[in-house]
């Protein structure tokens, strides 16, 4: 007897259709995985073989093969226990479902015969869907997650009994469709930028950013409150559109950190990795590539804390993701893409102990400990990043009442959303993201910024790459201002935001 089931693989955060055929014949019990499957599939022979004996059902003492097509593809991961297991009882008889070949199956096996739930299910519920699929037959921990797809029939199981159950009831026996889980309200914790007191440089630099996605350095020392305000970034930013936020979960899908019960991200990403992170956990990486957290803060915000601590090799790392808004991982075989369109945040201290120019504390650093540290943000990583700001601290004793609490989040977001309109309606992507070519013919100057931009730029001897930057934050200021043509005020702004060079 020949049986033929749906299943799928995710390459990237894209599902992939994979077909398997089970075939039992007279012979040696044997069991034969064929079609480049790898060894974490090879292994699921004997969990397919524990589960269906300890569920109660017989296991056929025939030879049985198992062809996985396209055979090009190479298969990894434990999700094809669950249709290779109910291929072979499909095979011998015992599932009976005559729509089982237009149903995708997805599913981890353990030896009792339960089913755990398994990572890239939501891509794989995309695709099920674009295919047409009767059915998606996925682990019921994974439903929440899939419910986000819409007009896709869930069969959600437990465990290997239940799947056979399930089938063999026909369609009669499908379950109502499950609904998307509900927004969450808003927490009442959620960070809000009117917890900010004082700090009008640093919250304007923070404006300027979001309305222009520029990435941003704030230099201050120990508690001055640069994690405080980096947090506040995201939610400055656009709320995530549909599609952004279908993209996003598919990441936190692969990567399997949609939470039991978890749908949509809601909110733009902030992550936060630590200074030690390995170079394969800030881009991605592994035999069977998984997203890094670049991808993990794609359409939201990655922040470096203590920048000039990471690794030199792992900051590369993030120059060519940084440019592209992806990042491309090549094995062997294939080379897999992850989305990693995202804003940077990094902050550090302004020397090694951290009290530079500090008026609280002394610096117990000499000048060349100064300059080595500061130096280490040189190179390509710093051609990325627009706007600089240095954050002192504000007086603890005028933390609480002396300090003006500013504008609260939603106020500044309405503003950047203004602004990134007019820059979507002139142009096809953010400011910081402008070609210098482009900036020419896109960014109007008028006479007396541009005289102003071209003596800035000798007396501080800035860079061609320097000189760019000022003119991108320059428009973007422009742009909050609701000015058509960037003038002397928007570059006189957008130079203080060059500290270092
Ligand atoms: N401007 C500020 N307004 C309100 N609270 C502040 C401010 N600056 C610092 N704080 C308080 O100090 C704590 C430490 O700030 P943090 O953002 O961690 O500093 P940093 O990252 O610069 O070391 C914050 O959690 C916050 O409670
Ligand atoms: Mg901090
Ligand atoms: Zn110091």
């Amino acid at each position: 007897m020949l049986a033929t089931l749906r299943s799928a693989t995710v390459i990237g955060i894209d599902a992939s259709p994979v077909h398997i055929e089970v075939d039992l014949c007279f012979g040696l019990p044997r069991f034969q995985l064929v079609g480049l499957p790898d060894l974490s599939v090879k292994e699921s022979r004997d969990r397919v073989h524990a589960a269906i004996r300890n569920s109660g059902f017989d296991f056929p003492q025939h030879r049985i093969v198992i062809n996985m097509a396209p055979a090009d593809l190479r298969k990894a991961g434990a999700s094809f226990d669950l249709p290779i297991a109910l291929g072979v009882l499909a095979a011998s008889g015992v599932v009976t479902a005559t729509g089982i070949r237009e149903i995708v199956i997805v599913g981890e096996l353990s030896l009792d015969g339960t089913i755990h739930p398994a990572r890239g299910v939501l891509p794989i519920a995309v695709g099920a869907r674009r295919d047409s699929a009767a059915a998606l037959l996925l682990p019921a921990g994974n439903a929440t997650e899939a419910s986000v797809v819409e007009g896709l029939q869930l069969l959600p199981v437990r465990t290997l009994s239940e799947a056979v159950t399930l089938l063999n009831g026909g369609q009669a026996g499908w379950p109502a469709r499950i609904p998307p889980p509900a927004p969450t309200a808003a927490a009442d914790d959620a960070a809000d930028l009117a917890d900010v007191r004082g700090q009008a440089f640093a919250r304007r630099a923070l404006e300027v950013a979001a309305a222009g996605g520029h990435n941003l350095l704030m230099i201050g020392p120990p508690g001055a409150g640069k994690t405080m305000l980096a947090r506040r970034l995201p939610g400055l930013l656009p709320p995530l559109a549909f599609d952004e936020a279908l993209e996003a979960s598919a990441i936190h899908s692969v990567a399997g950190l949609i939470p039991p019960g978890g749908g949509l991200l809601r909110e733009r990403p902030f992550r936060a990795p630590h200074h030690t992170i390995s170079d394969a956990a800030l881009v991605g990486g592994g035999a069977q590539p998984r997203p890094g957290e670049i991808s993990l803060a794609h359409h939201g915000v990655l922040f470096l804390d203590e920048m000039p601590e990471f690794d030199r090799r792992v900051l590369d790392a993030l120059r060519q993701p940084l440019e592209e808004g992806r990042i491309t991982i090549s094995r062997a075989a294939r080379a897999v893409v992850f989305p990693a369109d995202l804003m940077l945040v990094a902050a550090m201290n302004p020397c090694p102990c951290g009290y530079s120019g500090s008026t609280v504390r002394t610096c117990r650093c000499t000048p060349p400990m100064v300059s080595r540290y500061r130096a280490r943000l040189s190179g390509p990583l710093r051609d990325r990043i627009d706007l600089i700001v240095e954050v002192e601290a504000v007086p603890i004793a005028s933390l609480d009442q002396s300090q003006p609490s500013g504008e609260d989040t939603s106020s500044v977001r309405a503003r950047v959303m203004t602004a990134r309109a007019r820059q979507r309606q002139r142009q096809p992507r953010l400011n910081a993201r402008l070609p210098a070519r482009a900036l020419s013919t896109t960014c109007r100057v008028s006479t007396a910024a541009q005289a102003l931009l071209r003596e800035s730029s000798e007396r501080l001897h800035l860079s061609a790459r320097a000189y760019h930057r000022v003119q991108r934050v320059g428009r973007t200021i422009a742009d909050l201002a609701g000015a058509e043509t960037v003038d002397t005020t928007h570059i006189a702004e957008a130079l203080q935001y060059r500290l270092i060079e």
